[in-house]
């Protein structure tokens, strides 16, 4: 196990959801608990990275050592994500959502009496992982994840490719015992030339097997 390559190093970590706000009562978001981006956070500061993590409304603590930002929106989440660049490392554990609605409305949205539906117009987000990964202030190693129901490894290679990423760990959602929620999981992880099956695990176990990894393929300094 490498547990020197991280010491001294930046390690950036997004976590957990994004709330897109409808109206001041309303929002849309997802089932993110941040256990999973949490994790990997703890385990980068206990190996001495100085670690920043940008979290979505989550309710968990602070892992000792850990410099925490908090947000709330996919908006917020990119800013506060690029303005901790320059990094060594930038792990995109976050469930961003891929939509936002198109204008936030001032006063609650009311039923209109005749109206049985609602249509929302919503408007893509901004790429946080494939703009980190862009950047000029391109981190050595860019790690995302990837969200499956289905055709996992197809799917998550294609994030590979398409958001040139060095790394994506792809975990299979909508099931018992991994993904969203779950103290547990399943991680796949893919790279250039690189496929390791991680776990079932902890959430916790799997952060520190995913460091060994991303450790042994950091650049030397
Ligand atoms: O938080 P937990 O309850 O512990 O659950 C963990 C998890 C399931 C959320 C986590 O393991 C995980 O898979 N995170 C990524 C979830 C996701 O949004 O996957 P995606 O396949 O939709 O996105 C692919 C990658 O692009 C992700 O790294 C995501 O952070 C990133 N992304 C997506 C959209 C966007 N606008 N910006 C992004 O950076």
């Amino acid at each position: 196990m490498n547990t020197d390559g991280l010491a001294g190093r930046r390690v950036v970590v997004s976590a957990g959801p994004t709330f897109e706000d409808l109206d001041p009562v309303r929002f849309l978001g997802n089932r993110s608990s941040g256990k999973m981006g949490f994790a990997i956070a703890a385990a980068a500061a206990a190996r001495g990275a100085r670690t920043t993590l940008v979290a979505g409304p989550v309710a968990l603590g602070t892992p000792e050592g850990v410099e925490r930002v908090d947000v709330r929106s996919a908006a917020q989440m990119h800013s506060a994500v690029m303005a901790a660049l320059p990094a060594d490392i930038f792990i995109g554990a976050a469930a961003v959502a891929d939509f936002t609605p198109a204008t936030v409305a001032a006063e609650k949205i009311k039923k209109r009496p005749g109206e049985d539906g609602l249509v929302l117009q919503l408007v893509r987000t901004a790429d946080i992982l494939a703009d980190v990964a862009g950047s000029e202030a391109r981190p050595a190693l860019v790690v995302g994840f990837a969200a499956e129901t289905g055709d996992v490894e197809a799917n998550a290679r294609a994030k590979l490719e398409g958001k040139r990423l060095d790394l994506v760990c792809a975990n299979r959602v909508g099931v018992e015992g991994s993904g969203f929620e779950s103290d547990d999981n399943a991680l796949l992880v893919l790279g250039h030339g690189l496929r390791v099956e991680l776990g079932p695990a902890s959430k916790t176990d799997l952060a520190v097997a995913l460091l060994d990894i991303v450790a042994q393929r950091l650049p030397a300094r």
